[in-house]
C-alpha cells in the first residue's frame, strides 16, 4: 500500500495526476436525478472492449481464406482450448451490442437528450449505430458457412436496385460479380481493421462532445442544472450539488455492467446457439441455395420492407428516408421541452415508429 502511494506520489509530482482525478472523477458532478438509463453508455463501452479482446483472440486461429475459413472456425470450436467460449462470447456479444445500442438510443430519444446543444452527440452516436451494423454484417461472412454466403449474397444484392451506380457498387463490395474469395478478403479487412478503428475514433468524439456540453439532467424531477444552454454561445452545463462520478456513479455503472454480464453469460452458457440458424453449421456452397435465408434479427425489418415493395428501389428509398430522418432528428425536432409526456406528437410518432419496426421484425421472422 505504501509502495502504491509512493508510486502515485512520484507520478503526481511529475504530471499532477491527483488534480486530473479530482477534476474528472470525484469532482465531476452528475445530476442528482440521474437514472439507470445513463449507465447504458458505459455498458456499451464495456461490450466494445470485450468484442475487441475476443476478436483479437479469434484472429490467432481464424484463417481468412475461402478454402480454410469454415474449417478454422470448427477448429476453434472443437479443438482450441476455450475456443468455443471465445467464439460464443464474440458472436453473442455482437447481438447484445446492437440490443444495448438500441436501448441507449431509445433512452436518449425519450428523455430528449438529443436536442440542442447535443446534436453532435446524437450525430456521432448515429454514425456509431451504422458502423456497428456494418461490423456485424461483415463479421457474418467470415465463418464462410451457408448462412454467411447467402446472407451476404442477399444483402449485397439489394444495392443493385440503386440506379446507375448500383451494379458497380455491388461489384466493388464483392470484389467480383458474385460473392467469393475476394469478398471474404474485403469483408475481413473491414471487419478487423477499418470499422473497429472507425468505431474507436467515433466513441472518442462521442465522449469528447459529452464532456464539452456536460451531461444532460433527466427531464423528470427537480431542475438543478445551472448554466443551461440558451443558444447564445458555448456553455458547459454543470450540476452543482450533484453526485460525483467516482465513486457513486461508477458503482451504478458497474452494477449495470454486472447485470448485463449475467444476462450475456446466461445466453453464452445456456443457449449459445440462440442467434445461430442451422445454415450456420454447413460450409458455404454457391450451388445450393438454402430454403430460408434470413438476416440477423435487427435487419429483419429492413429485409421485410424490401419484400413488401414490388420495386426494390422504393424499398431502399423508404429505408434511406427513415434513416435520414432519424439522423437529422435534432435539427427537425427543435422544441425546448424534453419531458416525453409534454411532447405528445413526439411520443405518438416514437411509439408508432417502434411498433411498426417491431411488427416488421416479427413479420420478417415468420415470412
Ligand atoms: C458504441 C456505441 C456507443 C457508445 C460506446 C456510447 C457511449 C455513451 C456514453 C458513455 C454516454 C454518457 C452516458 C450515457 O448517457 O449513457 C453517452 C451519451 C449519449 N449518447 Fe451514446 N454511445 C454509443 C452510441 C450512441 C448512439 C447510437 C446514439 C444515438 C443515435 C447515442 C447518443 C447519445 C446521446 C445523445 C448522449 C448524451 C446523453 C446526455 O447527455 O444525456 N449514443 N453515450
Amino acid at each position: 500500500m505504501n509502495l502504491l502511494k509512493k508510486l502515485i506520489d512520484w507520478v503526481d509530482v511529475r504530471v499532477g495526476i491527483r488534480e486530473v482525478a479530482d477534476k474528472q472523477l470525484t469532482g465531476y458532478l452528475l445530476p442528482r436525478t440521474i437514472n439507470v438509463w445513463y449507465s447504458l453508455g458505459s455498458v456499451l463501452l464495456f461490450i466494445f472492449v470485450i468484442q475487441v479482446v475476443t476478436g483479437i483472440l479469434l484472429l490467432i486461429y481464424y484463417v481468412p481464406d475461402a478454402d480454410k475459413a469454415f474449417a478454422s472456425v470448427n477448429q476453434i470450436m472443437n479443438n482450441v482450448p476455450f475456443g468455443w467460449l471465445i467464439r460464443m462470447c464474440h458472436a453473442v456479444g455482437s447481438n447484445m451490442m446492437v440490443l444495448v445500442l438500441m436501448l441507449h438510443m431509445l433512452s436518449v430519444l425519450f428523455m430528449g437528450s438529443y436536442k440542442s446543444p447535443r446534436e453532435l452527440n446524437w450525430l456521432t452516436g448515429f454514425i456509431l449505430f451504422t458502423l456497428v451494423q456494418g461490423v456485424s454484417l461483415t463479421g457474418y461472412l467470415l465463418p464462410w458457412s451457408q448462412l454467411s454466403f447467402w446472407a451476404t449474397t442477399v444483402a449485397t444484392n439489394s444495392a443493385n436496385a440503386i440506379p446507375v451506380i448500383g451494379p458497380h457498387l455491388v461489384e466493388f463490395l464483392r470484389g467480383g460479380k458474385l460473392v467469393g474469395p475476394h469478398t471474404l478478403g474485403r469483408f475481413f479487412a473491414l471487419h478487423v481493421a477499418v470499422i473497429p478503428v472507425a468505431i474507436a475514433g467515433l466513441i472518442g468524439a462521442h465522449l469528447f462532445f459529452l464532456k464539452r456540453t456536460g451531461i444532460s439532467a433527466p427531464p423528470f424531477g427537480q431542475k438543478e442544472t445551472v448554466n443551461q444552454w440558451q443558444g447564445d454561445g458555448y456553455r458547459y452545463e454543470s450540476h452543482p450539488g450533484g453526485i460525483p462520478f467516482f465513486p457513486n456513479f461508477m458503482l451504478e455503472d458497474l452494477r449495470s455492467i454486472a447485470i448485463y454480464l449475467a444476462l450475456f453469460l446466461a445466453v453464452v452458457f445456456f443457449n449459445p446457439y440462440l442467434f445461430f440458424p442451422s445454415s450456420a453449421f454447413e460450409p458455404a456452397n454457391p450451388f445450393v441455395t438454402p430454403a430460408h435465408i434470413k438476416p440477423e434479427w435487427y435487419f429483419l425489418a429492413n429485409y421485410q420492407i424490401l419484400k413488401i415493395f414490388p420495386n426494390e428501389l422504393i424499398g431502399l428509398a423508404v429505408q434511406g428516408a427513415a434513416m435520414t430522418f432519424l439522423a437529422l432528428l435534432p435539427f427537425i425536432d427543435r422544441g425546448r421541452e424534453r419531458h416525453p409526456l409534454k411532447r405528445p406528437l413526439f411520443l405518438a410518432c416514437a411509439i408508432g415508429g417502434l411498433l411498426v419496426w417491431l411488427g416488421l421484425t416479427v413479420w420478417g421472422h415468420y415470412s
